[in-house]
């Protein structure tokens, strides 16, 4: 089996990246972390990927004049590192044409939602406002579109009376983990095809 070459995009903690990281070092897993890409310099997950040896890569949204100039820059540095499989994880930066149309059906996301629900932020406040009993997470394929590319996996939590938003990102979370793992597992593996509306 030939691993599938992948590159983490963060911007922050990384917890998903480094489940990812740590799955990867099974030889058995179909996907090696090739690198880790973070357009913040303070983010928490670039110690890990340092630590455990992974390239990791600072480009600063705040050193490009445009949005589309720093996808390109993002763009080139995943070529450099010769990735073949983009996950974002906790990469918050909306992406334009000028690394999306390279990526076409090469870019997962998780999003801490059980979409099509509750696309964009805070998730988590507004599954409890509207009195949701299930939420959870789901791995998708990237798309122009924010957060409603085709879905790959998804797993549910129950919300609990009483829950906050930080008790319940801290239930989905905890799912979010094992299901980036097995959605990449499949997706490297070439368990899932994507058809070509992507
Ligand atoms: C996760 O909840 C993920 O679903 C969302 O952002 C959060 C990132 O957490 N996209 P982490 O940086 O992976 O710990």
């Amino acid at each position: 089996m030939r691993k599938k070459r992948v590159g983490i995009l963060i911007s922050g903690r990384g917890s998903n990246m480094r489940a990812l990281v740590e799955a990867a070092r099974n030889p058995e897993y179909p996907a090696t972390v090739v690198g880790v890409f973070s357009n913040k310099q303070d983010a928490g997950g670039l110690q890990f990927a340092r630590d455990a040896g992974i390239p990791a890569h600072v480009i600063d949204h705040r050193q490009f004049p445009s949005r589309e100039e720093f996808d390109k820059a993002l763009h080139a540095a995943l070529k450099a590192a010769a990735v073949e499989i983009v996950c974002c994880a906790g990469f918050m930066r909306v992406m334009t044409p000028e690394i999306l149309d390279h990526w076409r059906g090469r870019m997962l996301n998780i999003h801490p939602s059980l979409l099509p629900a509750y696309k964009g932020t805070h998730t988590h406040e507004r599954a409890i406002a509207d009195g949701a009993r299930l939420h959870g997470a789901t791995v998708h394929v990237v798309t122009s579109e924010l957060d409603s590319g085709p879905i790959i996996a998804q797993a549910t939590v129950p919300v609990l009376p009483g829950d906050t938003p930080e008790t319940l990102a801290a239930r989905v979370l905890e799912v979010e983990h094992p299901l980036y793992v097995k959605a990449l597992a499949q997706f490297a593996s070439g368990a899932i095809h994507i058809s070509a509306s992507t």
